[in-house]
């Protein structure tokens, strides 16, 4: 035998092996390890090598079955249809390829398909006998299912009688039982609470309460069912279009999705495809992709079925957006506080065509809280647009060697010893004027748009600059020169002066802004704001008291303290007193404001289209209006929206201001 051809044989019995096992977990128990996405790519390669080595073919080889296992306890049916499964496309170009022999086989261009979302549920086939719904039964191994019928009567969406004239003596449906997100996630939650066992995904639930032998618990789970087939009509009739059909099923009162649409062409079907991928996750149901099926029904008879799957139809899959891959190390990034986050360093995989080698674990706690270890294989997340993070740890590929994450006990950059935060799971390096990558990232902060606003200054100027020792900390930036500019690697002329005009231009500055960007613990934006409008100077900010901190409204006791102990840091003083030196031309916003306040004590009632409640009195408070709760002579004017309350009434008794929508709008816009 070859290597090639022993290699083979090889992964075909590991390939088989594994996937009968997954094929179980998934089937019978509910309780899949792997992604649909790998299952599907495992499945692909197993196909791919029986295709090449057909001498291997197995017949326990899953691409030899329909489906799998049933587990006892419900009645077996024999299904007068099979149950047949779809073929997956997982790439536009397997798509095409369908398209492309579809094209061939029918000798022309344009198809017309009927496209449907794929429902993340369990197949059903229902039966309607006169009018009356008269049985249900799973899927099974596609061949023989289980009498579900009882549960099945639960799920309110689904008429136990056909409405409409021209009932069909006999009506046999197929469809997709499914649970909305969210009541998935608050049985879930609630299953957590109990200490239970929480479902992966809303298939595996919609699985479990279909076979509850107890019909209450099915009917407490609020089920729903889309039908996407007709097996079999007993009815004089000439729909030859699966369109007719379901147009037909429609009208008799049975669920079939809105979202449903017959395609044309190619570029419509993946138009339609696009369109669905972008809705997706606003959707109150799970769907992993669309099938098509040709629309006529005649040539549902000439292409036929493989033992498996359908010719006529397709199962084009979306890019999942979860994927499973083994956590190699745990390194802890230094943040710009000194925090120590851990991120994991992952064997890399590509997750919706994106691929990725490291995630965030967030905290210790996560960590803690998820078990994750070192060696464990993980499901990696990647939602639109966010920072890859793990989710959960698959158990079943867990190896006793797999070790703990500790939480080093030196910074892994500067060494100096790690502190734990008192009462929280974080973690950090105390050493933030000595930490290089603390001093990076607070003059990254420092200079980014929301702060000093330094255009240029980017990440790799500012690492270059504390990397070359021309710059310790942000105040520094003030006494670089053009030439300390110039010097740095790939540096133009033209962009070393602009950066130098940009640090200059950048001394003209609010007070507020320039509160924010020096970095201070937990001081945002908005409580920079609120400090600026407190202190007339920052020499008066710097000499505060904690008890003047402390009696700030809208600042608490462990923002103060890191107010107070920032500038009791001897090195904060000192670059404080650099700013100062450098002539930084502060903007004070104070006396202004106090003039244009809002003076006096006001109570809001109804809504505001504009903002809610908590924004409205946000913006009213920041321009030192008192918002209290109750109406009384006291009260300076009652601000009214949409749907006043009964404190309308009682302003209007004692006679106090109304301050309405339009009036509001030319208030705010005054007293700024
Ligand atoms: S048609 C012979 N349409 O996907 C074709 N199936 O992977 C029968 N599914 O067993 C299936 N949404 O449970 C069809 N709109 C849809 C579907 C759908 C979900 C499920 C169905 C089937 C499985 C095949």
């Amino acid at each position: 035998m070859g290597n090639n051809k022993k290699k083979a044989f090889t992964r075909i019995k590991y390939l088989i092996k594994t996937l009968n096992y997954h094929n179980l977990q998934y089937h019978s128990h509910d309780s899949p390890e792997i992604t649909d996405e790998e299952y599907d790519s495992l499945y692909q390669e197993l196909k791919n090598l029986e295709n090449l080595y057909p001498e291997y073919l197995d017949k326990n080889s899953p691409t030899k079955r329909v489906g799998a296992k049933i587990l006892g306890g419900f009645d077996k049916v024999k299904h007068s249809f099979p149950m047949l499964s779809l073929t997956n496309a997982l790439t536009k170009d397997d798509f095409q390829k369908f398209y492309s022999g579809l094209q061939e086989k029918l000798g022309k261009k344009d198809i017309s398909l009927f496209a449907e979302p794929k429902f993340d549920g369990l197949a059903v086939s229902i039966e309607y006998k006169n009018g009356n719904l008269s049985s249900a039964v799973t899927r099974g191994d596609g061949k023989v299912g289980e009498d579900v019928t009882m549960n099945i009567k639960t799920v309110k969406s689904l008429p136990l009688q056909l409405s409409g004239k021209n009932i069909p003596k006999k009506l046999l449906l197929r469809g997709e039982i499914f649970m909305n997100k969210k009541d998935f996630e608050r049985l879930n939650d609630q299953l957590i609470k109990n200490d239970g066992k929480p479902y992966a995904n809303p298939r595996n639930v919609a699985a479990g309460s279909i076979r509850q032998l107890d019909p209450k618990i099915t009917s407490e789970r609020n089920l729903q069912i889309f039908i996407h087939g007709v097996a079999d009509i007993d009815l004089n009739l000439n729909d030859n279009k699966h369109s007719l059909l379901m147009k037909r099923v429609q009208n008799m009162k049975i669920q079939t999705c809105e979202l449903n649409a017959l395609t044309q062409s190619f570029n419509q079907a993946c138009k339609y495809y696009q369109e669905m991928q972008e809705k997706r996750e606003t959707l109150p149901y799970e769907i992993d992709g669309i099938v098509y099926k040709i629309d006529d029904l005649k040539l549902h008879k000439t292409l036929g079925s493989t033992a498996k799957a359908p010719r006529w139809s397709i199962a084009y899959k979306f890019q999942s957006a979860e994927k499973v891959t083994k956590l190699n190390n745990v390194i802890f990034q230094v943040g710009r506080t000194g925090v120590l986050t851990p991120v994991a360093e992952l064997e890399p995989i590509n997750i919706g065509g994106v691929r990725v080698s490291r995630a965030s674990l967030h905290n210790m706690s996560e960590v803690e809280k998820k078990d994750i270890r070192i060696g464990d294989y993980v499901y990696v997340k990647r939602a639109g647009d966010v920072i890859p993070e793990v989710d959960r740890v698959c158990l079943a590929k867990r190896l006793a060697k797999n070790s703990k994450i500790k939480i080093p006990k030196n910074c892994p950059s500067c060494k100096t010893n790690v502190v734990k935060i008192e009462n929280q799971s974080f973690y950090r390096c105390p050493n933030h004027n000595g930490c290089p990558p603390q001093i990076n990232q607070s003059i990254i902060h420092f200079a980014s748009r929301q702060a000093m606003n330094i255009v240029g200054l980017g990440v790799s100027i500012i690492e270059q600059l504390v990397d070359k020792k021309k710059i310790y900390n942000y105040s520094d930036l003030f006494s670089l020169t053009y030439n300390d500019l110039l010097g740095l690697d790939r540096m133009a002329e033209k962009s070393a002066g602009n950066i130098f005009e940009s640090i200059n231009k950048s001394k003209k500055i609010s007070f507020d802004k320039f509160i924010y960007a020096l970095g201070i613990k937990e001081v945002g934006a908005t409580t920079a704001k609120i400090l600026s409008n407190e202190f007339s100077s920052i020499q008066e900010l710097m000499h505060a008291r904690k008890s003047d901190l402390e009696d700030i409204k809208d600042i608490g006791p462990i923002v103060s303290e890191n107010i107070f102990n920032f500038f009791q840091n001897k090195d904060n003083a000192k670059i404080i007193n650099k700013f100062i030196k450098f002539n930084l031309d502060l903007l004070y916003e104070r006396k202004i404001y106090k003039e244009k306040s809002l003076d006096g004590s006001f109570v809001i009632t109804g809504v505001f289209e504009k903002f809610t409640r908590e924004e409205l009195k946000e913006i009213l408070s920041e321009k030192g209006a008192s918002i209290i709760n109750t109406v009384s002579k006291n009260t300076t004017a009652l601000i009214v929206g949409k749907n006043p309350g009964s404190k309308y009434q009682k302003a209007l008794d004692l006679n106090i201001e109304i301050i309405d929508i339009k009036k509001l709008v030319k208030l705010l816009s005054k007293s700024r």
